[in-house]
């Protein structure tokens, strides 16, 4: 089981779903995200205060998967939100030791199945 994480332009977050799905890849979870890369963010004076601009609105997709669909999982985002310029995200994947399925108490890829 492997642990995926991808952090994308918020402009290409339909993109993704879609190309998950057309792998059937329908479990996700996204959340909206804040960051920088090496780009470095700009800081905006008004009235006084500092605000941060330097940053794009970006998401991050976060999906548990079994071995055998990583390649797969990695390629939909890949394909999906890429365009090319700097700040296109990055992707990263991690082992999973332990998943439960809240409902049925399955474990381990069992718990991802439905
Ligand atoms: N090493 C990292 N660790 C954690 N998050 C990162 C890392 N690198 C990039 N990110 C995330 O990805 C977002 C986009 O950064 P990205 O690396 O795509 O832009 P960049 O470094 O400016 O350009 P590029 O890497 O395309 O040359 C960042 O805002 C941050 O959320
Ligand atoms: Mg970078």
């Amino acid at each position: 089981m492997k642990k995926i994480e991808a952090i994308v332009r918020a402009s290409r977050f339909d993109k993704v779903k879609e190309a998950l799905s057309n792998r059937e890849i329908n479990f996700f979870t996204f959340y909206e995200v804040k960051g920088y890369g090496h780009e470095k963010g700009k800081n905006l004076s008004y009235r006084g205060a500092i605000y941060d601009v330097g940053y794009i609105a970006r998401i991050k997709i976060e999906l548990l998967v079994s071995d055998d669909y990583v390649e797969q999982a990695k390629a939909a985002v890949i394909e999906s939100a890429k365009t090319g310029e700097k700040g296109d995200g990055i992707i990263y994947i991690s082992d999973m030791t332990h998943i439960v399925n809240i409902r049925t108490g399955k474990t381990g890829s069992d718990a991802i199945n439905s």
